[in-house]
C-alpha cells in the first residue's frame, strides 16, 4: 500500500518526485524518503507525513521515492524507504511483500550483508549487491535477484555510476511507466505524474523495465525469459480535482460533490447497460464482492436488486470469497467492485474468477487500474479521484451504480436514470453549510462519547454499516451497526444510559425500526433519528428527504458530514486517519 515514483530525463528530479510523492500519500503516510543520483547517491529519509518532512533539495536527473504504510516493521526512520545494500552504492523503494524475505535474509547474513531495518523489502538492494558482487551487470543482477522473490511487488532501483532505473512489477501491485518529452516518470499511480504525461505503458506481470539515459526504454518478461513490447496507451483521467480548493480538507470537498457525482455515475452507455442485465438474466449465479465501503455498496444493491429487479445476487467480503470459490464455473457472473481497481483482495477475487472462466464485470472508479484492464467489462463511476482515505463521493456512486442496474433490470432504465438524477438538488441541500453547521452542533455533543450503536433494516442496514464504518475510521470513536432485527440477540446488553443510537428510518417502512428504535429507547439509548419525519422517539433528528428505494444514497451524506465533523472537533486530520491507506494492495 505504499507509494512509488521515479524519474530519469533532462530535468532535476528532486521537485518531480517531492510533487510526485504528495500525489501518492492517500497511499501511506507513515514515512516517505528519496533517493537522487547524480555523481553521489543522496538518500533522505524520515517518519512521518509529507509536509513534516524536510527534505534538502538535491540536484540530480535520476531519482526514485516512496512513501510508506508500514507492514513489516515499525514505523521508524530506519524502516522507511529507500533502502540499500551494505556500501550505500545501490539503493530501492518498494511496495508490495516478499514473501520469502526471512529466508533470503538468513541467507544474506550468513554471507556478511549488514541489513539495518526491520522490513522485507531490504532484502532486494542486498541480492542485487550479491549478484553484482559475482560479475553480473547491473541489469543482469536486477534480474537475478527478482526471481529469488515470491510474492506480489512493485519495486524500483538505482545503482551509482549507471545511469538508469530499473523496476519490476509482479502480482496485483500496478506499476505504470509515463513517458514524457524528457523523460520516464515509473510510478505505482499515473496521478503521480499527470501533470507532466498522459503517455503511459502499463506494465504487465513480471515484466522488468530498464530506462535508460542513453539506451530509452526496454522491458524484459520474467515469465517469458525475453525481452517484450509493450503498448504506448493515454490515459484519460486528469489530475484535476485532487486539490482541496476552498475546502478546508478533502473530504469535505468530496463529499461535497456528490450532488454532481451521481449525475456522472450516470452518464453510462445504455447499451453497455443492457448487456450487462442481458448477462444477469443469463447467468447461473451472479456475485458482487468489495471490501470495506465497496462492500457495503454491494450490500446495499443487493436489497435493490431484490426488491426492484427480483433477481438474488450473492454479495461477499472479497477477502472471504476464495470459500466460495468452488461455485464458478463458466457461467457465474462477478462482479468487483473498486474504487480504486487496486485493492488486492478484490483483485484475488478477480483472478479467482478467471480461472474458473467465470465473466467479470468491474465498477471501477480509475480507469486504467489493474481491474479496469482485467475484467470482461467495466462500469466506471466517473466521480474523479478520490483522495481522502475515507470513500464517500464514490460510496454513492457504487449505490446508483447498482440501483441504475436495478432499474434497468426491471426495464425501468429511464425511470431510474429520472429518480436518481433527481436527487441532484436533495444532496445539494444535504452537504449545505446549514447542514454542516446543523451536524457540526451534533458533533460537539457527541465528540466524547466512547460508543455509537447504528441500525437500519433492509437496505438500511448496510447505511448503518456504512455510516459505523465512516465514524470508526475518522473519529476513532467506536460505532457498530447491526440490523435492526438483531439488536435483541445480545448486543441489547451494551445499552446504558444515554448511549448514542443512530436509527436510519424510511416512511414506507418504518414500524418494524421504529418498534427497534422502542427496544433501544427502553434501555435508555439517546436516539438519533436519520428520517424524513420526525418521531415521538427521537431525542435528536436529523431531518432528510424521502427518496424511497433511493434511501440509502440520500441517508449516508448527513453521517459522512457528522463523522467529518467528529474527526474536526477531536482534532484529527480526516484526510489521513492514523494507521490507514486509501489502496490496500495487502491482501
Ligand atoms: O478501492 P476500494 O473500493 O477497493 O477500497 C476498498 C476499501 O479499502 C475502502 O472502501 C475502505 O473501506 C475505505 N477507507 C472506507 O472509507
Amino acid at each position: 500500500m505504499c507509494g512509488i515514483i521515479g524519474y530519469i530525463g533532462k530535468r532535476n528530479a528532486f521537485p518531480i518526485l517531492r510533487n510526485g510523492l504528495a500525489k501518492l500519500e492517500y497511499r501511506g503516510y507513515d514515512s516517505a524518503g528519496i533517493a537522487i543520483l547524480s555523481e553521489e547517491l543522496c538518500i533522505q529519509k524520515d517518519v512521518g507525513k509529507l509536509q513534516e518532512i524536510q527534505f534538502e533539495e538535491f540536484e540530480g536527473p535520476i531519482g526514485i521515492a516512496h512513501v510508506r504504510w508500514a507492514t513489516h516493521g515499525r514505523v521508524s526512520k530506519e524502516n522507511a524507504h529507500p533502502h540499500s545494500d551494505c556500501h550505500n552504492e545501490i539503493v530501492i523503494v518498494h511496495n508490495g511483500i516478499i514473501e520469502n524475505y526471512r529466508e533470503l535474509k538468513a541467507k544474506l547474513m550468513g554471507k556478511g550483508h549488514v541489513f539495518r531495518s526491520e522490513t522485507d523489502s531490504e532484502v532486494v538492494p542486498h541480492l542485487i549487491e550479491e549478484f553484482t558482487a559475482e560479475g553480473f551487470s547491473f541489469e543482469e543482477a536486477v534480474i537475478h535477484a527478482l526471481r529469488m522473490l515470491e510474492g506480489s511487488y512493485t519495486i524500483l532501483a538505482l545503482k551509482r555510476g549507471e545511469q538508469k532505473i530499473a523496476g519490476a512489477r509482479k502480482g496485483s501491485r500496478s506499476l505504470t511507466l509515463g513517458i514524457s518529452d524528457d523523460g520516464f516518470l515509473p510510478a505505482s499511480d499515473v496521478l503521480a505524474f499527470l501533470e507532466w504525461t498522459n503517455k503511459v505503458v502499463y506494465l504487465k506481470s513480471e515484466d522488468v523495465f530498464f530506462a535508460d539515459a542513453a539506451r530509452g526504454l526496454r522491458i524484459y518478461n520474467l515469465a517469458e525469459d525475453r525481452f517484450v513490447k509493450r503498448p504506448v496507451d493515454r490515459v484519460k483521467c486528469s489530475a484535476e480535482g485532487v486539490e482541496r480548493g476552498e475546502f478546508e480538507h478533502l473530504m469535505l470537498k468530496e463529499i461535497s460533490e456528490q450532488d454532481e457525482t451521481i449525475l456522472r455515475a450516470l452518464q453510462q452507455d445504455e447499451e453497455v447497460i443492457q448487456g450487462i442485465c442481458d448477462k444477469m438474466h443469463h447467468a447461473i449465479g451472479t456475485f458482487f464482492v468489495g471490501c470495506g465501503s465497496s462492500y457495503h455498496a454491494c450490500l446495499a444493491g443487493s436489497y435493490m436488486f431484490s426488491k426492484t429487479a427480483k433477481l438474488h445476487v450473492n454479495v461477499a467480503l472479497a477477502s472471504e470469497f476464495e470459500h466460495y470459490e468452488h461455485f464458478l464455473t463458466d457461467k457465474t457472473l462477478v462482479f468487483a467492485v473498486s474504487q480504486s481497481g487496486e485493492t488486492a483482495d478484490v483483485l484475488d477475487a478477480v483472478s479467482a474468477a478467471k480461472r474458473r472462466g467465470s465473466t467479470v464485470v468491474g465498477i471501477v472508479n480509475r480507469d486504467g487500474s489493474i481491474l479496469a484492464r482485467e475484467s470482461d467489462s467495466q462500469l466506471f463511476m466517473n466521480s474523479g479521484p478520490e483522495i481522502c482515505v475515507l470513500s464517500t463521493k464514490t460510496y454513492t456512486s457504487q449505490v446508483v451504480l447498482m440501483d441504475l442496474l436495478a432499474y434497468a433490470l426491471a426495464g425501468k432504465y429511464e425511470e431510474g436514470l429520472k429518480k436518481i438524477g433527481g436527487l441532484y438538488l436533495d444532496i445539494y441541500n444535504l452537504t449545505s453549510r446549514s447542514m454542516r453547521d446543523y451536524l457540526a452542533r451534533l458533533a460537539r455533543m457527541l465528540r466524547d462519547t466512547r460508543d455509537i450503536y447504528l441500525i437500519g433494516r433492509g437496505a438500511q442496514y448496510a447505511t448503518a454499516l456504512e455510516a459505523a464504518l465512516k465514524i470508526k475510521e475518522v473519529s476513532y470513536i467506536h460505532a457498530e451497526a447491526f440490523a435492526g432485527g438483531e439488536i435483541k440477540h445480545g448486543t441489547l446488553a451494551l445499552i446504558e444510559d444515554e448511549v448514542p443510537c443512530i436509527v436510519f428510518v424510511s416512511n414506507g417502512n418504518k414500524n418494524k425500526i421504529l418498534s427497534n428504535a422502542e427496544e433501544l429507547k427502553s434501555r435508555g439509548g439517546y436516539i438519533i433519528g436519520v428520517s424524513p419525519e420526525n418521531e415521538a422517539i427521537f431525542d435528536h433528528w436529523i431531518k432528510v428527504p424521502d427518496a424511497e428505494e433511493l434511501n440509502p444514497i440520500i441517508q449516508i451524506i448527513p453521517m459522512q458530514v457528522l463523522a467529518y465533523q467528529l474527526a474536526v472537533y477531536k482534532g484529527l486530520d480526516p484526510d489521513k486517519p492514523r494507521n490507514l491507506a486509501k489502496c490496500v494492495t495487502v491482501t
